[in-house]
């Protein structure tokens, strides 16, 4: 389904929108400037509407003006994303299970219901703008128009649709934001080599002060670096989704059961100094004339999984990711919050759904 969505081609149909609201997160900043900010959650919220523009046409939420519709809509994923992350104990000690529930499935059930009913008011809402001869979006077609043709020759049902919504927003959301904080955090950590070396490139090849559109991408090698060795050293999925064993397979020694579950530590693929040399530190000119890519067809590097069951949301996040990530070094110069030294940023991380940092990035935009 995914990778019938997002083909290149659909994808550069509606990149203007996506840039809309990149232009709309710069804005922002210019109005920060001097004064601190959450970058992640900045991003968290750009990343939202950059994906309902690309499903709807349209902004779910309006991180700008805290308008209660828009609150509404990002606080649920939010909430989602952490019930979700949370460790459920009764995964561990199953017997826990008939002893009672820990109130995560009941609050995740509640929140999920409501943002299904949401996405059930879209549909409603394109059947009647299409009814009315009106798509409200001057005529380019987007995800939802391709799966109400599906709903109306009976390929899929509307639960479905809802249901594809909400993964694609759980999937797709925080662990785009939570890799651009990574990259400012690594990237404000060295400001005299990374931060330079990034900000000339922008320059010769942008301009300085401008904002990255997709299409400029490909002609930013070293930013395209930088993406990759943020996932490296912090994949958000750190332990990708959890497998199932078919049938007893015999690896290295071992005998894995039928059924067993399995799970694949990218995060530890990605620091293990047999396949990295100096594993631990952050060094993108590594993916420089390297042709290990993120992916899924080189083992030692799998942010996004790989196999069958590999992310479907990769092409848009390799351009969700470059382009906000890009802006925010070429708009700005950052100062980091309470004056704290580069080499003081903390990179501790905290596991939920997502590899998060512990404490928030916070930094001060400044304008040229
Ligand atoms: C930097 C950003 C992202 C990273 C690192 C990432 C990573 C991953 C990983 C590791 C998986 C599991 C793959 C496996 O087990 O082999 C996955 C699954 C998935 N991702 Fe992403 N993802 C990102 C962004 C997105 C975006 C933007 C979307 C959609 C808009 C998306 C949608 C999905 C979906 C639908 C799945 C399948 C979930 C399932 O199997 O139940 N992802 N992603």
């Amino acid at each position: 389904m995914g990778s019938f969505i997002f083909t290149a081609n659909k994808l550069d149909a509606n990149q203007h929108l996506r840039s809309r609201k990149v232009h709309q997160l710069i804005e922002f900043f210019k109005k920060c400037s001097g004064e601190a900010v959450d970058i992640g959650r900045a991003a968290f919220l750009t990343s939202l509407n950059l994906l309902s523009n690309t499903i709807f046409s349209k902004d779910m939420t309006d991180p700008y003006q805290n308008s209660e519709d828009g609150k509404k809509f990002s606080e649920l994923v939010w909430n989602i994303l952490v019930e979700v992350g949370k460790p459920d104990l009764r995964d561990y000690f199953p017997v826990l299970k008939w002893i009672g529930p820990q109130g995560i499935n009941r609050r995740l059930t509640d929140y999920v219901e409501k943002l299904l009913k949401l996405f059930d008011g879209l549909i409603n809402e394109r059947f009647e703008l299409k009814r009315r001869g009106n798509s409200g979006k001057n005529g380019a077609t987007d995800m939802l128009d391709e799966l109400l043709k599906m709903l109306q020759t009976n390929e899929i049902d509307r639960t479905q649709i809802q249901h594809l919504f909400l993964d694609l927003f759980v999937a797709g959301t925080d662990t785009t934001s939570s890799t651009v904080e990574w990259a400012m955090a690594e990237i404000l950590r060295n400001p005299e080599t990374i931060l330079v070396k990034a900000k000339a490139e922008l320059n010769q090849v942008i301009g300085k002060g401008k904002i990255i559109e997709e299409a400029d991408i490909s002609r930013l090698p070293y930013l395209q670096c930088i993406v990759k060795e943020t996932l490296r050293l912090h994949p958000p999925a750190p332990f990708l989704v959890a497998r199932q064993v078919q049938e007893e397979v015999q690896l290295c020694g071992h005998t894995i059961p039928k059924n067993s579950q399995v799970l694949i530590n990218a995060w530890s693929i990605g620091r293990d100094p047999l396949i990295w040399k100096n594993s631990w530190s952050f060094q993108p000119e590594r993916f420089m004339d390297c042709r290990v890519d993120v992916s899924g067809y080189n083992y030692e590097l799998i942010p996004f999984g790989a196999g069958r069951r590999k992310c479907q949301g990769l092409p848009l996040a390799m351009r969700m990711v470059p382009v906000m990530l890009g802006s925010l070094i070429n708009c700005f110069d950052w100062i980091l919050e309470g004056g704290i030294a580069a080499e003081e940023v903390d990179m501790e991380e905290k596991f939920g759904i997502t590899l998060a940092k512990l404490h928030p990035l916070r930094a001060a935009p400044s304008n040229f």
